[in-house]
């Protein structure tokens, strides 16, 4: 089998990732997930089964049954099932189950692009381009209120500051994955960037990696 060029891009909430990971597939003709959805996906469809999403068992019985296009719903962009992710992703058994679909979108012919907390860690440390996306939490929080209240929700921007801050407290001290830059992995941090500017950073890393990839290969 070819070995696949997986770009791995992890980084904390609305640090810029998502946005880079979609133009580095768009510019190399690499499909992309947002592995934040499947996440997503398990928090909103716990709770509306009427299951509690702090339940282990509960959660992970759904996250089992998950397909692809659960992950098409608009609801999983909102702030509510933002902070349900974040809580399903604490459950080793949620995480266990999302594990072999993560692993055959990054293995499949000619490569892919996976952004998330743990996919330069975790899902797949053999990856040869990883970047680890960063910004200040003021920063990500403006970014976040931007884009919820342009999809219509009514927040503040202290509330969605406090969701970062929350969020990073889970995401980053859960015993199982916890976010964290792999010692592999370039940072990118995006607090005085532009949108432009970050993802030429991106692309520069990512054809480094690249180079060095095909030169491992032929040598
Ligand atoms: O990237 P996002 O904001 O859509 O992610 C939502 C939550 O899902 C995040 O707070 C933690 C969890 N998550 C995770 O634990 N591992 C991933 N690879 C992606 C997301």
């Amino acid at each position: 089998m070819t070995p696949a060029f997986v770009i791995a891009v992890d980084g904390p909430a609305a640090s810029g990732k998502g946005t880079v990971a979609t133009r580095l597939g768009r510019e190399l003709g690499l499909p992309v997930l947002d592995t934040g959805l499947l996440y997503r996906a398990v928090g909103v469809l716990t709770q509306g089964a009427g299951e509690d999403p702090d339940d282990p068992a509960a959660a992970a019985a759904i996250a089992i049954l998950l397909t692809a296009e659960r992950l098409e719903d608009p609801a999983l962009r909102t702030r509510a099932a933002g902070e349900l992710a974040s809580r399903v992703a604490i459950h080793p058994g949620v995480r266990a189950a999302l594990l072999d679909f993560q692993r055959a979108f990054a293995h499949q012919p000619g490569g892919a692009v996976l952004d998330g907390r743990d996919i330069g860690t975790v899902i797949c440390p053999e990856a040869p381009a990883k970047l680890y996306v960063t910004a200040t939490p003021e920063v990500r929080a403006g970014r976040r209120w931007k884009q919820l209240t342009g999809q219509g929700e009514v927040v503040s921007f202290d509330d969605v500051l406090a969701d970062i801050h929350r969020r990073d407290a889970r995401d980053g001290g859960r015993d199982n994955a916890p976010l964290r830059r792999a010692d592999d992995a370039a940072l990118l941090d995006t607090t005085e960037m532009s949108i432009e500017l970050a993802a030429d950073a991106a692309r520069r890393i990512v054809e480094a990696a690249r180079a060095r990839w095909e030169k491992s290969r032929s040598g």
